[in-house]
């Protein structure tokens, strides 16, 4: 068969329609470096793109996949070297430059991170942007004073991508973590990435007063909507909002008691940072920030898993991290 195997969004007069082809060495995308892709992070915002739910996709025929995992194959930039190990995330890859669902791709050089050392390529793109923006939060946390000694930390989406490993490194690093969930049966789950407590989101009421009894001393919250207002009301004096994530939506209502009578620090997540401020965030995770748990929450499929993962993760169904292998694809051709 020739060519490589992709997952490419196209044009379908609206936001774009994903589906499984082939393509050529001579349709890669612009770029100094070719990387055999050996792992892919599948994101929420990935399914989003891929089942043309928003408009993410800037141009057609794009290969999603905002972050990727492999081996340099050739570069014209002297950075790089065939046999390199290295990882890409974000820089609008999956939306305006193919990303990481394809075996091989072609991607400038100054969006290119060597490997850490400390991780392994499946390391790499199971942590991918979700746990980018877990390092981001816990240094904006860190930042604002918040440690371990000032009590409990909810994480809100918690048996997703991001919120299980934000679960899992903060509990290492010595938070007590309450783990809130709206998946019955998670519960063991969660306590085996660390979460001392685990709250299902049928216990909490979302309705109240403007201010109710104070809890939290920060939380990470990938989860957004009216979740994200009853966090504020709940916090306590000076605790850290973390705002990673939008999965119920991207409203929400609010009162400002909490900012004036508790100073309540709402703080924003991008990974769209600077490359000295990503290198130091992968130098972290490869070493004191690095999951205990992959075995855990990662789940390796075959890129022809693609559309069942997409759904998955838009029903909210799915646990921790799947990330394509391309080998099983491989494997599964008997190659
Ligand atoms: N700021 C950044 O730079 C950055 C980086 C990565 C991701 N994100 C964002 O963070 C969010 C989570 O990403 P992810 O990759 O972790 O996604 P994910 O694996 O799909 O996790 C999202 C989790 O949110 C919870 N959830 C609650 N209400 C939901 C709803 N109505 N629909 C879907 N999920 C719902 C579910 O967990 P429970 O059942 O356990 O509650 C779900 O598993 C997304 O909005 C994504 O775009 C932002």
């Amino acid at each position: 068969m020739s060519g490589f195997r992709a997952y490419r969004i196209r044009d379908d007069g609206r936001f774009g329609a994903g589906r499984l082809e082939r393509m050529s060495r001579a349709e890669l995308d612009h770029g100094e470096v070719v990387v055999r892709v050996a792992y892919a992070g599948v994101n929420y915002k990935d399914a989003l793109t891929a089942r043309g739910r928003a408009r993410m996709a800037r141009k057609f025929p794009l290969v999603g996949g905002t972050d990727l995992a492999g081996v340099v194959e050739s570069s014209e930039d002297r950075r790089f070297a065939p046999g390199d190990e290295i990882l890409i995330h974000s820089f609008g890859l999956g939306s305006h430059h193919d990303g990481g669902f394809a075996e091989i791709g072609r991607f400038p050089a100054d969006w290119i991170f060597a490997l850490p050392g400390g991780l392994s390529l499946l390391e790499a793109a199971a942590l991918g942007v979700a746990g980018h923006s877990v390092g981001v939060a816990i240094e904006l946390v860190q930042l604002n004073g918040i440690g371990p000694e000032r009590g409990e930390v909810l994480v809100n989406g918690a048996t997703g991508g991001v919120g299980s490993i934000a679960v899992d490194v903060l509990s290492k690093l010595g938070y007590h973590v309450t783990a809130l969930t709206g998946k019955p049966g998670m519960t063991e789950y969660l306590h085996a990435l660390g979460a001392a407590e685990v709250l299902s989101r049928d216990e909490v009421k979302l309705e109240g007063r403007p201010l109710e009894n104070e809890r939290w001393a920060a939380a990470f919250d990938s989860v957004g909507g009216a979740q994200l207002e009853w966090l504020l009301r709940t916090a306590r004096r000076d605790a850290v909002i973390a705002s990673i994530g939008n999965a119920s939506g991207n409203t929400f209502d609010g009162n400002v008691l909490p900012f004036i009578l508790r100073g309540v620090r709402l703080v924003g997540v991008n990974v769209n940072n600077p490359v000295e401020t990503k290198l130091r965030i992968w130098r972290r995770l490869a070493t004191d920030w690095k999951p205990r748990h992959f075995d855990c929450f990662v789940r390796r499929i075959p890129l022809a898993a693609l559309p069942q993962a997409f759904d998955a993760l838009l029903a909210a169904r799915v646990c921790g991290r799947q990330v394509v292998d391309f080998s099983l694809d491989r494997e599964a051709d008997g190659l």
